[in-house]
């Protein structure tokens, strides 16, 4: 079989790196532009790169992640966050290529006990989250076979992200106070992106198949303590050293954008739908852990 040959936007991300690293190279052909050969915020730009024909389906992996950051530069946020998802969505309906669009637990408030299934009513409350929501809202409308992969605190070895935040102040400080009552779902981005690859090929394989909003985090609830916790008891077994952990609440912890307190995603209808479920996220922080000291998947093959 040839290759599906799949352009991916971001894909200089954690997410797209991971894509990088799992695509088997003999039933994916991926092309992963960085900003300065696709810039997502040129809306002809992202018209005229996907109307080459060149393309069997798209991965939207960029965003503005900076979630403090977007308080204050909501425009460019929106832009890329909820435009270009927009556009990306109605230029790959016009070619009738699937495409799987990442999202974020963040379009909830996080005021519910209870797991959030994806028919739950949105309300964001932050600048990040509203454009993620906007941004859901232009691709479900432009494009009925997208498929939204709602994920959670992603955790990779690449870029900037909890582990390594909490590994890098780990090595500095011998006390770190951690967020204890803020509760959600890690998701490892070598997870996200294996389950985007796993749902386009279904997609691809059944060009009836429409799209839809999918929750899709590793198995497992964590409190940011919870996570650090585990995150220093493994790595310390890697030879890492590990501070002295104290509780702290959220209100002691000043941030510029607002974060949700509790967002538990119910993940059932990924695995009724595509039989996909994602592992419990210890076992995923593990992997990521191990995998620090390999090299990061910067290579690029956009033409
Ligand atoms: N990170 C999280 O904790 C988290 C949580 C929930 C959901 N998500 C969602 O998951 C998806 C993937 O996240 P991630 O962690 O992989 O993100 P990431 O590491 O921040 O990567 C985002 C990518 O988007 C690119 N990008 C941003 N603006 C662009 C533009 N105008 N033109 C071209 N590229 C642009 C960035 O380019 P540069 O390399 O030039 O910066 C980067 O490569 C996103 O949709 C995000 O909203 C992430």
């Amino acid at each position: 079989m040839t290759p599906r040959r799949v352009l991916v936007a971001g894909g200089n991300g954690q997410v797209g790196r991971e894509l990088a690293r799992l695509a088997d190279p003999a039933r994916w052909e991926l092309s992963r532009p960085d900003r300065s050969q696709l810039d997502l915020a040129d809306e002809g730009a992202v018209r005229a790169a996907l109307a080459q024909g060149r393309w069997d389906a798209v991965i939207n992996c960029a965003a503005w992640t900076d979630v403090d950051g977007a308080e204050s530069h909501a425009d460019d946020a929106r832009r890329v966050n909820a435009a270009a998802a927009g556009w990306l969505a109605q230029a790959a309906r016009a070619e009738g290529l699937p495409m799987v669009h990442f999202s974020t637990d963040y379009v909830f408030s996080g005021t519910s006990e209870a797991p959030y299934a994806e028919t739950a009513p949105t309300d964001p409350i932050n600048v990040y989250g509203q454009t993620k929501l906007e941004g859901e809202e232009l691709v479900m409308a432009a494009h009925p076979r997208a498929i939204i992969l709602r994920i959670a605190r992603v955790l990779s070895p690449h870029r900037t992200n909890f582990l390594k935040t909490m590994l890098a102040l780990g090595a500095q400080r011998d006390q770190l106070s951690v967020v204890s009552d803020q509760t959600g779902c890690p998701t490892g981005a070598s997870d996200a992106a294996g389950a985007a690859l796993a749902v386009l090929e279904q997609m691809l394989d059944d060009p009836g198949r429409v799209g839809g909003i999918y929750h899709c985090t590793n198995a497992g609830q964590a409190s940011w303590f919870e996570l650090a916790a585990t995150i220093f008891a493994l790595a310390e077994q890697k030879g890492y050293k590990a501070p002295q952990l104290t509780p702290v609440m959220a209100s002691e912890f000043k941030t510029i954008a607002a974060r949700p307190r509790n967002v538990i995603m119910a993940c059932e209808k990924l695995y009724r739908d595509f039989a996909i479920r994602l592992r419990p996220w210890p076992d995923m922080v593990a992997e990521v852990i191990d995998s620090l000291a390999l090299p990061s998947p910067t290579d690029r093959n956009w033409k």
